[in-house]
């Protein structure tokens, strides 16, 4: 009995703790303190763009030395691997994004943020101009600002190769907006091929969702289709669900090129068992409103009727990046995207860093490189901050006429410490992929080797690793939720 007591008590005070720490931790993230204001004597530091790269830099960067000026025509952070869940509801939007206000209002100095698009930056006079691009506008729409340095962040556009008619009749799935496009779509179809009298034939074009591109974007997109196929839609829908066929088509010979070679078969194995078809060695040439053309190794083409069509081949450079590449021709070579050098800064032009999927390195363009970028550049800029703390400490004391020789060779001493930097050198954690069926897929660089894992095992993995990387507390509590939700009720079909 005294066991009992002792267990209930230790239980009591373990409840009682973690709630302290809980209500501490979201106190503090919802209820900013006081901020220092922007210093005219500072360097401006404008950051283009609010995902991966900016964000972590954002993160990382202490504000004291610097007025720091975000323009981004998106308001938040985006937490891109758990997007393609948002497509058939397991995740809901807004579980997966954070105010970028949120994350300058915790900064010790005022961050201005604007909502905006850059259209042009001009690296020899040192200016951005941006516009308002939402559909409210005000008297000023448009604006030209200077830089002391710029963190060149705005990612990649989606990569359609020309193919006529992507941009018209496919979904593509990138940003937030994407995901509930495809959600929308997805149960058009669906409640259209449910429509009293409809042909057969109509049913089954209707019913056939198409993926373009078999990299991770296309591949944990069809898997969450497919749980939400066997989960829900034969439940609710069972006079059509039945013929609900997905079909994924990839160019080159398998999916998951940047995966080991075990993980590609198990990927391929599984989706063969949960009956999405893979065509592989397949290019699609060109897509029209209710059907796609594909050619086949054979140089045969044919022509496939879909009712969805997701569109996820890779990215390409924004007009942006190509714009400002065009005003830098000697150095910035390669159109995948922008050329820097090992400290990331552009080459070709002054005090402009670019990190991310807008840049072209040996690394792939994933979150993992862009956020290790961010905190790499935060570190620059700690260095940068000192920098220019000395060297104005230098110009005062030779401008006093009084200093010792010693105090002045003091501060060249950590001005020297100051300006030296070491390279950036990325870090890898490991590929990781949800494809479907409850079961993941993992890469991981353990005992100096390569571990492949893939079932069920990997999918806790998957998401335990992926919930501890979400920005915030509330972030993570609003994501397990939705999880629970979800095992609880099932995934909502109703269309918004
Ligand atoms: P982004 O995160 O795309 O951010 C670009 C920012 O710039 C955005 O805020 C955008 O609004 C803004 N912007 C655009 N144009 C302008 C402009 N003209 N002016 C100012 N701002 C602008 N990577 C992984 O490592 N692991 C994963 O599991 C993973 N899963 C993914 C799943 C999906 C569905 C997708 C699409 C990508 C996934 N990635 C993953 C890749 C990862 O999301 C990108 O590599 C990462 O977002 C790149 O970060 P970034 O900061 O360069 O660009
Ligand atoms: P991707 O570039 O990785 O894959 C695109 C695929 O489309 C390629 O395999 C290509 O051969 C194929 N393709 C191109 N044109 C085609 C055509 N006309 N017809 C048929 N197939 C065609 O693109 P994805 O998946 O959008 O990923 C972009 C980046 O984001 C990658 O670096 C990826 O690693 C990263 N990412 C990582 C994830 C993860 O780690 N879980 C998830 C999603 C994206």
């Amino acid at each position: 009995r005294r066991g009992l007591q002792t267990f209930g008590r230790v239980t009591l005070f373990a409840i009682i703790t973690a709630t302290g720490v809980f209500l501490l931790v979201t106190q503090s993230e919802a209820h900013p303190g006081e901020q220092l204001p922007q210093d005219p004597s500072k360097p401006t530091v404008v950051v283009l763009g609010s995902g991966w790269g900016a964000t972590s830099f954002l993160k990382n960067l202490d504000t004291e030395e610097f007025n720091v000026v975000v323009v981004s025509p998106r308001n938040y952070f985006l937490f891109t691997p758990l997007l393609p869940s948002v497509t058939v509801g397991t995740l809901e939007p807004r579980s997966l994004i954070q105010p970028t206000r949120f994350i300058t209002r915790h900064k010790k100095r005022d961050v201005l943020v604007y909502e905006a698009e850059a259209r042009t930056v001009d690296p020899i006079n040192k200016t951005v101009t941006f516009e308002d691009i939402s559909e409210v506008k005000g008297k000023k729409g448009s604006v030209t600002i200077p830089y002391d340095y710029l963190v060149y962040a705005v990612g990649c556009e989606n990569q359609t190769f020309g193919i006529k008619g992507v941009r018209e009749h496919a979904c593509f799935l990138k940003e937030l907006s994407d995901a509930d496009k495809i959600r929308s779509k997805l149960m058009d179809c669906i409640e259209t091929a449910a429509f009293r009298d409809q042909s057969q034939e109509e049913i089954d074009r209707l019913m056939h969702m198409v993926v373009v591109g078999g990299g991770p974007t296309g591949v944990e997109y069809a898997g969450e289709l497919h749980d939400f196929l066997i989960d829900d839609l034969k439940k609710w829908y069972p006079e059509v669900a039945d013929r609900l066929k997905i079909t994924l088509v990839e160019a080159l010979p398998n999916v998951l090129p940047a995966f080991s070679k075990q993980l590609i078969q198990y990927t391929e194995s599984t989706f063969k068992e949960n009956k999405i078809d893979v065509l592989t060695r397949t290019m699609v040439k060109d897509v029209g409103e209710t059907s796609v053309t594909v050619q086949d190794a054979n140089k045969e083409t044919r022509e496939i009727p879909y009712g969805l069509l997701v569109w996820a081949t890779g990215n390409t450079s924004r007009p942006i990046t190509l714009d400002l590449m065009s005003k830098l021709p000697a150095t910035q070579t390669q159109r995948r995207g922008l050329v820097i050098d090992d400290y990331l800064q552009l080459l070709g032009a002054r005090d402009v860093f670019a990190i991310g999927d807008c840049t072209a390195t040996q690394y792939a363009p994933t979150a993992q490189v862009a956020s290790q970028e961010g905190i790499y550049l935060a570190s620059v800029f700690a260095k940068l901050g000192q920098k220019n703390k000395y060297e104005r400490q230098l110009a005062d004391l030779r401008a006093s006429g009084t200093a010792s020789a010693d105090d002045i060779e003091s501060v060249v001493k950590k001005l020297n410490r100051a300006t030296k930097l070491t390279p950036f050198h990325y870090s890898h954690q490991g590929s990781l992929a949800y494809i479907g069926s409850e079961k993941a897929i993992a890469d991981l660089p353990l005992f100096n080797g390569n571990v492949a894992s893939g079932g069920g095992a990997a999918m806790l993995f998957w998401r335990s690793a992926y919930v501890s990387t979400l920005y915030s507390v509330r972030n993570r509590t609003l994501v397990m939720t939705d999880w629970l939700k979800v095992k609880l009720f099932g995934r909502d079909v109703s269309r918004e």
